[in-house]
């Protein structure tokens, strides 16, 4: 299936970085996996990262697009939240479980699986669902707007998403996404990187490993600039786009990033 093989390494690898920073309930999600994905990684060079002033390494530039989006919900206070390729991540269960609000996460079979079997009885909440679909298949437009169903103030999430598919896949997940918008007041998140952004020494290696871990299928191409993004979300049917400003993000690391995160909103476009 689509991805499957492509993204599951760095779900694991994602969600033991969220341990590392100890985000609510990620020790969860720290799989055997994921821990030696990390410390492969760290030895065979992202150490130069880590350790070397004003580089960003990996882990710093997932903490930031984490923290950004949590900002943003913060400020939004979504009624429901629906996290596509939600992998290994700790927020479902702070978002449902902690602060009562109802979380949806896609993923694909395998994934969902997986995820369900990590959370024990006592986190288990009707609040935070956890549904298979391949968001890249020609229903998920109808399943998704079937997600939103009754809520006014939605938040559809894809972090560590968009930059593993192709042009053509991910235009039609954004078409997907800004549909069901379309009549409600709700916003899109997703980290989307472009060519002019340069990358951190550890996206280079993680690229790298995700390359040899998937017989050479790496990550897609990225976006040329931020203009190339405006008109992606643009042609997606969505009425505005922007990317987030991290010095509103009191969390988010403060080194430069090849990726930032943009918010997204349905609705009636503002003329050009
Ligand atoms: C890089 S992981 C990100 C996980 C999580 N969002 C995070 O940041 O910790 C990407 C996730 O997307 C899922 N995925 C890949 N292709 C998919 C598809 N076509 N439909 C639904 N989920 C997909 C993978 O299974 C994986 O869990």
């Amino acid at each position: 299936m689509a991805g499957e093989d492509k993204i599951g390494p760095t779900a694991h690898y994602t969600a033991y970085v969220w341990s590392r920073l100890r985000l609510p309930y990620s020790e969860l999600f720290a799989t055997p996996k994921g821990a030696a994905l990390f410390w492969g990684f760290r030895l065979a060079g992202e150490w130069i990262a880590a350790v070397t002033p004003g580089v960003p390494s990996l882990p710093q530039y997932l903490a930031q697009r984490h923290f950004a989006i949590e900002h943003a919900l913060d400020r939004l206070k979504p009624d429901r939240i629906v996290e596509l390729g939600a992998g290994l991540s700790r927020r479902g269960l702070t978002w449902a479980f902690d602060r009562g609000v109802d979380y949806v996460e896609v993923d694909l079979p395998h994934m969902v699986e997986a995820k369900r079997a990590l959370i024990p009885e006592r986190l288990r909440t009707p609040r935070l669902r956890h549904v298979s679909h391949d968001v890249l298949s020609p229903s998920f437009r109808e399943e998704l707007q079937a997600l939103l169903a009754g809520s006014e103030r939605p938040a559809i999430i894809a972090e560590g998403v968009l930059g593993y598919f192709e042009s053509e896949a991910r235009t039609r997940l954004a078409e997907s996404v800004a549909s069901a918008l379309a009549p409600r007041a709700g916003i899109f998140l997703a980290d989307i990187r472009h060519q002019k952004a340069g990358m951190p020494i550890g996206v280079h290696f993680l690229r790298a490993g995700i390359k040899l871990a998937t017989g050479g299928r790496g990550a897609s191409t990225d976006f040329r600039d931020e203009q190339e993004i405006r008109a992606f979300f643009r042609q997606a049917g969505f009425a505005a786009a922007e990317p987030m400003d991290l010095r509103d993000v009191a969390r988010a690391p403060r080194v430069p990033s090849p990726a930032r995160v943009w918010r997204a909103r349905a609705g009636v476009r503002s003329p050009e």
